[in-house]
Parts: structure tokens; sequence; C-alpha cells
């Protein structure tokens, strides 16, 4: 039996959706004789961590009361000290995960697995990867800041994996690479890879006003608490930046051209949420509406999309044919569009729901699965 050490940061929807998917996978898991040894936990302010990282783990009954008491809304400094675990407030707890990382990078191996929102855990990650341990990330922000954190991060590519940052569960990020590595060149990327802004183009494409479809994503969950998040175009942008840079670009964030579906006046240091809902939104209404007649006239539809060409990285709205992959695109669903050599008169095309804490978690699983070779 191989025994995985596994490190997770971050307990929210992913994070604990990850943990359950673990548990539940023992027997599968087991076939294949590997065990995934969860030896630490952590949210924003403490660490949970076997007694003896060495011989002992968390088990599944605690792992399972870790996701009940974090689904409360509590942390984890609610749960005490026993013989089988410690809890470690910050900035103890800091100190506590490096000495993990040292005790068992290069000893049994130790795969840490970032499923925060936070861009506060790229210190962590750059240091455990000293260490020889493997990194595996839902979350976008550590390979989204300067181009110097991103080659320490990547210093030794075959110990990352970080599927899950783009198209949540979709294989963009190994299609990419096997792409890549047979020497294939891209031309052009073009995708739609936020579910909200999916939903809410194929709404308005119907000729509902698109305050009323903002809206009615809001409720219907597919959108952050403030829905500017989605709208501001940032988060497709950091997809964008991670898919450049896997290209090769040494680009940063603010080299990509970001169009947000609201005006400056109307963000979130300017007006609150609920302003922005009731008054704000309707005065973008007839603006959406042209633009929506207009490409209709040429036989277009709009789509929110990241493109990559050459020299080129856009965010924001195109016009795109009604008969293409993206032009037919119905809904939430994530698309991506990779013309190379091989791929030239058709695309290669990924297709299918880019969000939600199953797929996602799922991905990341996948992720860890995939670097067990790198465990003795
Ligand atoms: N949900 C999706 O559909 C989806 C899809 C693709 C990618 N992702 C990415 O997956 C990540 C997780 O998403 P989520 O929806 O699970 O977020 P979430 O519910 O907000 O959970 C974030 C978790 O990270 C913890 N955290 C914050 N700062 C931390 C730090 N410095 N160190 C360790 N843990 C920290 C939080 O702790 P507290 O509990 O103490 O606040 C919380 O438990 C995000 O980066 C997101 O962009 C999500
Ligand atoms: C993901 O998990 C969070 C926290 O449990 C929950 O609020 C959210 O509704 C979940 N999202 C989906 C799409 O299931």
């Amino acid at each position: 039996m191989k025994n995985m050490a596994v490190v997770v940061m971050g307990c929210g929807g992913v994070g604990r959706q990850l943990l359950h998917h673990i548990v539940s996978c023992r027997s599968l898991h087991a076939q294949q004789k590997l065990h995934l040894r969860v030896v630490g936990v952590c949210d924003s302010k403490s660490l949970i961590v076997a007694s003896d990282v060495f011989t002992m783990e968390l088990d599944d009954t605690f792992l399972v009361e870790v996701c009940r008491v974090k689904s409360t809304g509590s942390s984890l400094l609610t749960l005490s000290n026993s013989g089988q675990h410690k809890v470690f407030s910050n900035p103890e707890a800091m100190r506590k995960i490096i000495d993990i990382a040292t005790l068992l990078g290069r000893s049994t191996g130790l795969a840490f697995v970032d499923c925060s929102a936070s861009s506060e855990t790229i210190g962590v990650l750059k240091k455990v990867v000293d260490l020889s341990c493997c990194v595996v990330m839902a979350n976008k922000k550590p390979l989204t800041s300067s181009m110097e954190d991103y080659e320490k991060l990547l210093a030794y590519p075959r110990r990352v994996r970080h599927e899950s940052t783009v198209g949540a569960g979709l294989p963009v990020i190994v299609s990419l690479n096997r792409i890549l590595l047979s020497g294939d060149p891209i031309h052009r990327i073009v995708g739609s890879l936020s579910g909200t802004l999916g939903y809410v183009m194929s709404e308005v494409e119907d000729g509902k006003p698109f305050s009323q479809v903002v809206k009615s994503a809001k409720s219907l969950g597919y959108t952050e608490p403030d829905p500017r998040d989605d709208l501001s175009g940032m988060d497709v942008a950091r997809k964008a930046l991670i898919i450049a840079r896997l290209l090769g670009r040494r680009i940063d964030l603010d080299s990509i051209k970001v169009e947000s579906l609201f005006p400056v006046e109307m963000g979130p240091n300017m007006m609150p949420v609920e302003a922005f809902l009731e008054n704000g939104l309707p005065l973008l209404d007839k603006g959406v509406q042209e633009r929506v007649e207009k490409a209709s006239s040429n036989g277009n539809v709009l789509r929110y999309v990241c493109l990559i060409e050459e020299s080129r990285y856009e965010v924001g709205i195109q016009e795109l044919p009604k008969n293409s992959p993206l032009g037919r695109l119905r809904g939430s669903d994530n698309v991506l569009e990779i013309s190379s050599r091989c791929y030239n008169q058709q695309p290669l095309v990924i297709q299918g729901a880019g969000a939600g804490n199953d797929t996602t978690a799922a991905g990341v699983l996948a992720d860890i699965l995939d670097i067990q070779d790198l465990f003795p």
C-alpha cells in the first residue's frame, strides 16, 4: 500500500467536498493500492494536525466532523486537542506547517492542496515547494501574482498541478499541456470561462433585460454575493493569465485587456451592492440591448470570452458566429476552443460544467492521484 500524506488548506465549499470525496473513495483507492493520509487541514486562522505526522492521520470520522463544524461557519479552533490531533492558531499554525513540510517533504513526500481563495497562501506554497513537497491548487491567486512568484512556484513543474483553476474539473490544463508537449503550436484560444457570464450572455440574447438577467442569476446562486465580482471580468482575466503563462508568455494580470460590464462609477467603492442592483444595473440595459441587436443583424451573437492570440490578451464581449461552438453555447457551461497546427480547420473543443464544488473537488482529487508516482 502506497501512502500519500496530504495537507488541505482551505475548508470552504471545495475543501470540504474534497475531504468528502477522499473519504468516499477509500475502497476505490485501496484497489489501486493507494491510501490518502490526511495529516492536516487548515482554514484562515488555524491548523489541525495529526499528533504524529509520520505514523498518524486525521481519521475519516474526524474529517467528517471537521466538515460539519466548518459548514456551520465555525472556526477549526472550536475543535479541541486530543491524543490523535493538535490544534494550532496563527501565527504558530504557519510555523507548524513549515515544520511538517520539512519533516515529510524529503522523506515520505507531502502534497499541499490549496483550496483557499486567498492570495496569502503563496508564501507558504513557495516554501514547501523548496522543501520538495508537491502542490495542488484550486486557488488561482498564487498563479496570478508576479511572474517571479509564478516561476518560483513552478520551479519543479512536475510536482505542481492546478487543473481546477481553469474550467473547474474540465480537462483544460492537461489538454493544453499535451498539445504543448507534442510541439504543436497553438495560435488561438477563445473560451467562455465564466458560468455566470455564459448564462447572462445567452439570456440577454433571448431579449431579456440585462438587469433582470443579472438579478435572476444572483437568486439562482450563479453569482458571487456581489455580482460585480463576476461582472468585472477579473476572475476570467486570472484564468486567461494562467492559460497564457502555460503557453510560455511571461506576462502579468495588467497585460490583459479586461472589459468590465459596469462602469467605474458603479464600482464597489462607489456604490453599495443594493444600490447597484436597484438603481445602477437598469441604466445598463439599453446599451447591452443595442449591442445584442447589432450583433444579431450581422448574424452573430455576443459572448463574454477570453481571447489569447499571438500577442493579444483580451477578456470581454466579442461578436461570434452563431454557428460556432461558442455561438451555440447556452446556459452556464464553460467552453474552450483551441486552434493549433493539428487542430486547424476545426478547433479542439472542451465543454462542460465549469464550476461547482463537486466537479472542482473532483478535479483536485484527480490532480492528487496524478502525482502518486512521485511518492516513495
Ligand atoms: N466553487 C467553485 O465552483 C470553484 C471552481 C473553480 C475554482 N474554485 C476555487 O477554489 C477555491 C476555493 O473555493 P471555495 O468556493 O471553496 O471558497 P470558500 O468557500 O470561500 O472557502 C475558502 C476557504 O479557504 C480558507 N482560507 C482563507 N484564507 C486562508 C489561508 N490564508 N490559509 C488557509 N486557508 C485559508 C477559508 O477559511 P475560513 O473558513 O476561516 O474563512 C475557507 O475555509 C477558490 O480559490 C476558488 O476560486 C472554486
Ligand atoms: C458550494 O459550497 C458552498 C459552501 O458549502 C455553498 O454555499 C454553495 O452553495 C455550494 N455551491 C454549489 C454550486 O453547490
